[in-house]
């Protein structure tokens, strides 16, 4: 079982840059070709947010145009830079979507639940879970006690020492998050994106992870004053496999590499000690 996840892809109108730099749209391109060229396939496709830069209808017909050439299932939440309406009407045929509230929903992907939650406050860069959204998470745990849980969300609960982008975390609902999940061992991960950068911590005992963006990444400067900056570093994915009952997740390059090449040594190799195996 093999779990993709995508995020912050940040889509324009056709033929504009994000911030008049970033190729957000032919970068979302790129990483769904990774998708598809991954070996064995991912089961489903996880997307956490900021599908879009502005929310606006020609970014969404863009963006729901790339993944719908995914052959595995694909399940979005909404971030920051999304709008709640347009983001349900876009997605609402593949029937994973409330018709009206917040975007929370829980699904299955083989053995392993996925609870989705909305933490977008509509037209501000932070966000919160509201109360309903906590209740149904409560629900949607209380449901299903034994099996392996992913719980995705686009706002990371946890300051990542990044000024601008904690000043923009999840707020409102953080602690009752990390409450229900302490109390519920099967979540394995709490899945985050908004961040643009892989980053970890420790989260109601378990491992709450950012994802990294498909497109641009927020630079790694660890001031509390830190500018708002992005960088162009090669984008990843991430990956969790499912092998018995845990999770481990692999961070992967969209762009493609040299290689990959054997470990082979030949006889001459200048160090090779003559039990190496060849
Ligand atoms: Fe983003
Ligand atoms: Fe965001």
């Amino acid at each position: 079982m093999l779990i993709a996840q995508i995020s912050d892809l940040h889509i324009r109108p056709g033929g504009q840059l994000a911030y008049g730099i970033s190729e957000t749209n032919l970068l979302a391109e790129h990483a769904i070709h990774a998708l598809l060229r991954l070996n064995p396939a991912p089961d489903c496709v996880l997307v956490t947010g900021d599908l879009t830069d502005c929310g606006r209808d020609d970014e969404y017909e863009i963006v729901s145009g790339l993944l719908s050439r995914l052959p595995m299932p694909v399940y979005a939440i909404p971030g920051n830079h999304d709008r709640r309406e347009p983001f349900r009407r876009t997605f609402r045929a593949a029937g994973y979507l409330p018709s009206a509230g917040p975007l929370n929903y829980a699904v299955r992907c083989g053995p392993v639940r996925i609870v989705a939650l909305d933490s977008l406050v509509q037209g501000e860069s932070h966000g919160a879970l509201l109360p309903e959204t906590l209740a149904f998470l409560e629900r949607a745990l209380a449901e299903a006690p034994e099996a392996p849980t992913l719980v995705m969300l686009h706002h990371p609960p946890f300051e990542t020492g990044i000024g601008h982008m904690d000043r923009a975390r999840l707020f409102d609902g953080a602690e009752e998050l990390e409450r229900l999940v302490r109390r519920n061992p099967q979540v394995q991960r709490v899945l985050c994106g908004h961040v643009h950068r892989s980053i970890q911590q420790l989260f109601g005992g378990t491992l709450c992870q950012i994802a990294p963006s498909v497109g641009h990444q927020v630079a790694l400067d660890l001031h509390a004053d830190a500018p708002s900056c992005f960088i162009l570093e090669p984008p990843e994915l991430l990956l969790h496999r499912l092998a018995g009952n845990r999770i481990v997740t692999h961070t992967a390059k969209i762009d493609r590499a040299p290689g990959p090449f054997p470990f082979i040594l030949p006889d001459d190799y200048p160090g090779r000690r003559p039990d190496a195996v060849p």
